[in-house]
């Protein structure tokens, strides 16, 4: 049984057809890549799983649930989790207060009806999360602005793993990464696989889907025009698909 299915999911912007009759499925613990041109729907699409946008047509079903009218903290809480390129960390906090930003442990300060964030308890659950992860950060006191590309993805999908997530979606992870760096995070989704995590992984980088991902979904204007086991196609047939001469 699927994960996430979805079914002639449609999303128009005015006269825009950004989406014409979306279907496709993820099961549990696969990855997923993403593909498709500039324009070709991806992002659009994206938000209408994360509940950003409402779909103006067709059914999306995450775990035995239609996502139809639910807004994005309810698909949050029913383990979707999206890690934007921009990341969204705080820069100047360090690792530890990125994992739990906004929802800080807080313990009582001798019996007083005041509340501390615990940050003892913060660095360990923090540790715990990015040794997990197998997650190569130098201490969960480093400040993430000083953090490497490769090491902030981490700290993003460490963050992510703290809402216990059934499927991971990453916008382009390794788009702005050196390369060194990229095999780091391409090891982050093996093991989110392994944890039984479904990724969707948004990626121009062929080399890197072809890497990690057990299945190819291509967009382009709006329609899947490839959905194949990465095991029966090949890199010149994806992008043959991708810009229409397949
Ligand atoms: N908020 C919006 N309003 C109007 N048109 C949009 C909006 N978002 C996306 N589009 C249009 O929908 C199409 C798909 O865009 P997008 O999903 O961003 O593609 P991708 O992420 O694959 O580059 C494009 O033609 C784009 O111009
Ligand atoms: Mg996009």
């Amino acid at each position: 049984m699927s994960l996430l299915a979805l079914k002639d999911v449609r999303m128009s912007f005015g006269p825009v057809e950004a989406l014409r009759g979306v279907s496709f499925s993820v099961a549990e613990g696969e990855a997923v890549a993403l593909l498709g041109d500039n324009g070709a729907g991806k992002s659009t699409l994206m938000k209408t799983i994360t509940g950003i946008y409402r779909p103006t047509g067709g059914a999306i079903r995450f775990d035995g649930q239609d996502l139809k009218e639910k807004d994005p903290g309810e698909i949050r809480r029913l383990g979707i989790e999206m890690i934007y390129q921009d990341l969204a960390l705080a820069r100047e906090q360090d690792v530890a207060s990125n994992i739990f930003l906004g929802r800080e442990p807080t313990r009582r300060l001798l019996g007083l009806p005041i509340r501390m964030i615990d940050t003892a308890r913060i660095e360990a659950e923090a540790e715990t999360i990015i040794r997990r992860l197998g997650a190569r950060v130098p201490s969960v006191r480093y400040r993430v602005g000083d953090l490497s590309g490769g090491q902030q993805q981490s700290v993003a999908i460490a963050r992510a793993l703290t809402f216990s997530p059934k499927l991971v979606i990453m916008d382009e992870p390794t788009a702005a990464l050196a390369v060194r760096e990229v095999e780091h995070v391409l090891d982050l989704v093996r093991e989110l696989k392994r944890q039984g995590i479904a990724v969707i992984l948004i990626s121009h980088r062929l080399t890197d889907v072809f890497a990690v991902c057990d299945r190819v979904i291509a967009l382009r204007q709006g329609e899947v025009v490839a959905d194949e086991a990465v095991a029966e196609t090949s890199m010149n047939e994806v992008v043959a698909h991708i810009v229409g001469a397949g």
